[in-house]
């Protein structure tokens, strides 16, 4: 059985588009705010899987800033299952050695939520068996400006921007790339996520909707890691 083989290389770090949650819901006949919420319950056994798998990092995109645009019920709704996710969640996050990040804007978020995620993040600083890093109010291009932004506004001589310089002005500053990234419930697009740190990532991709990919699920993913091959440019066996 395919399951019981060990993935023989793991991510450093692994970043998910939970996606599906509205159709798993449509799928059992129930409003799609089930969905999200099932779909949030179900991050706690993801993260708990990547821990003993030995993996370091991984990073959620929980809402992208396109998401905004859905019918303003649906958006109220997300960020009330954020909150109260958060409030259930935090004690046993931290209990367990996470260290909670945040990649995306803050502003434009209610100042009750926003708050919550700033504590939260201050709570675990110092957590080191795992860093979860959420996504949220998150946009690949709208990253990418608002970091060319901050380097003309500190001035940055143009002759020292170099790609690592760059980087540190991202989200992301400190992080190193996804190693893979996995995208649930069947598309096959990158939806404006980690653009710019996905540039030699592995994609893998599952028709499983996001609150049913479970521990087997993720196995599943990481053998398919495990066979990849990656050359970043160069040759075989380099
Ligand atoms: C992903 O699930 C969560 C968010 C984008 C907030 P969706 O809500 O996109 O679910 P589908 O794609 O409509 O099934
Ligand atoms: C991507 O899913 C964003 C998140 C999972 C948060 P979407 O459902 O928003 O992406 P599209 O619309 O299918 O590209
Ligand atoms: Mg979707």
């Amino acid at each position: 059985m395919e399951t019981a083989k060990q993935p023989t290389k793991v991510p450093h770090h692994l970043a998910i588009i939970m996606d599906g949650n509205g159709r798993w819901a449509r799928s059992r006949g129930l409003p799609r705010l089930a969905g999200h919420q099932a779909g949030t319950e179900n991050i706690r056994r993801i993260w708990e899987a990547c821990v003993e798998h030995g993996i370091k990092i991984l990073t959620l995109y929980a809402f992208s800033t396109e998401n905004w645009g859905r019918p303003n019920a649906e958006v109220r709704g997300i960020m009330r299952i954020l909150e109260q996710t958060i409030d259930r969640e935090l004690p046993e996050l931290h209990q367990n050695g996470v260290q909670l990040r945040h990649i995306g804007r803050l502003e434009g978020i209610a100042e009750g939520l926003r708050r919550k995620v700033r504590e939260a993040i201050e709570l675990t600083r110092h957590n080191d068996r795992i860093i979860l890093s959420v996504a949220f109010n998150y946009g690949g291009r709208a990253e990418i400006v608002y970091a060319v932004r901050r380097i003309v506004e500190t001035g940055v001589d143009p002759e020292q921007l170099d790609e690592a310089l760059f980087s540190q002005y991202l989200y992301t500053a400190g992080l190193p790339d996804p190693d893979l990234i996995i995208r649930t419930a069947g598309e096959l697009r990158v939806s404006n996520f980690l653009i710019w740190q996905s540039a030699y990532a592995e994609y893998y991709a599952t028709p499983t909707y996001w609150p049913d990919f479970d521990e087997e699920e993720l196995h599943k993913a990481l053998l398919e890691y495990s066979r990849r091959e990656r050359r970043f440019g160069l040759l075989s066996g380099d």
